[in-house]
């Protein structure tokens, strides 16, 4: 495989732990101004820095992201149907590898709508679009797109759309989770990432999330279930917290509530005790110095996501990603090879990147 091929993709798919949390906001090129979207940097600004990657349409990017931002896009160039029209499924090329190039593109993303009316034309498209991208050494995301039909697709047919996108050249292929996901991600050889799907829970996203991990997607490209969170940057730090880190469900629920300023009923210790008058500052004393031998005035050191661990030595920055500057705000994205979830799985088939 070329060099800017790998390149590109370890800037999609971490090399350090082979996960990906991707955020997607190219939602308007179908459904227009979806709810908390509409205003798309607002919505933007706060997350970019807490993902890997960002999956958004040309229009978007020039005119909603800040060019001086290094964060890696997975430009979207299939369109040509809106939520109103005849057929989703009738979707073409829309944007050339050459504008893609001139966008920093660091992957190209399409549909795909295998068992549609226009089958055809998007399987070709996406021949078409790998043959093409990879003589510029650009990856490929296919999405197995599903209309309005999400309902109905189940792992028999996730795992043939999966597999066709990937006999096509994917490089990655992005789906749905469903029950008996694990098969989808055996038969599929190259690395498999799971859409959120319509805003849910935010358990039960965390939930779907370490689920299709568990079972073998690499990563998340997930979009509503984030920025229509009611604390967004809380949540897509929960959603990092399993992706890259080794929470549960649990945890990172606990997580999310934590950075949404709820309180933990579960955790006695995080609540004040009014019966130590010391605790309080005394605000006539400005040099009183606080009395580290209190116990809840400590942090509750059990929550392992909520600080960067400056002891992890995969947390320098890689310098091979020239674009990619570190995030110090992020601590959860970084590997730690002392946890074993976050190593690379060289047993997975899915990841053929090696040649
Ligand atoms: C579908 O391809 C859309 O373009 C979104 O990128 C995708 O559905 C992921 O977003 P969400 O997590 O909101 O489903």
């Amino acid at each position: 495989m070329d060099w800017g091929l790998k390149n590109r993709i370890a800037r999609i798919i971490s090399p350090a732990d082979n996960k990906a949390l991707m955020l997607a906001v190219d939602h308007g090129y179908f459904l227009g101004p979806t709810e908390k979207l509409e205003d798309l940097e607002k919505t933007i600004a706060p997350l970019a820095k807490h993902c890997d990657s960002l999956m958004i349409t040309r229009g978007a990017l020039r005119s909603s992201v800040n060019p001086d931002y290094p964060v890696p896009i997975v430009l979207r160039v299939s369109g040509g149907t809106s939520i109103i029209g005849e057929d989703l499924s009738q979707e073409d090329i829309t944007v050339s590898v050459k504008d893609a190039i001139r966008l920093n593109a660091t992957a190209l993303a399409m549909s795909v709508f295998v068992g549609s009316k226009y089958e055809y034309q998007t399987i070709v498209n996406l021949g078409k679009l790998v043959s093409e991208a990879e003589e510029y050494g650009i990856p490929v995301l296919a999405v197995t797109a599903v209309g309005k039909e999400i309902g109905t697709k189940d792992a028999r047919y996730l795992s043939l759309a999966c597999r066709v996108a990937a006999e096509q050249g994917a490089h990655i292929v992005k789906t749905y989770y469903c029950e008996n996901f694990e098969k989808v991600v055996k038969s599929c050889p190259v690395p498999i990432i799971i859409a959120g799907g319509k805003k849910i829970p935010e358990k039960d996203a965390l939930k779907l999330t370490y689920d299709a991990l568990k079972a073998g997607a690499v990563g998340v490209d997930m979009g509503r279930n984030i920025w229509q969170s009611e604390n967004p940057v809380a949540m897509i730090k929960a959603v990092n917290s399993i992706v890259h880190g080794t929470n549960n469900v649990e945890q990172a629920f606990t997580l999310y509530k934590q950075l949404s300023g709820k309180p933990n009923n579960n955790k006695p210790n995080q609540k004040p005790n009014n019966n130590k008058p010391n605790q309080k500052p005394n605000n006539n004393k400005p040099n009183q110095k606080p009395n580290n031998n209190k116990p809840n005035q400590k942090p509750n050191n059990n929550k392992p996501n909520q600080k960067p661990n400056n002891n992890k030595p995969n947390q320098k920055p890689n310098n091979n990603k020239p674009n990619q500057k570190p995030n110090n705000n992020k601590p959860n994205q970084k590997p730690n090879n002392n946890k074993p979830n976050q190593k690379p799985n060289n047993n997975k088939p899915k990841n053929n990147f090696k040649n």
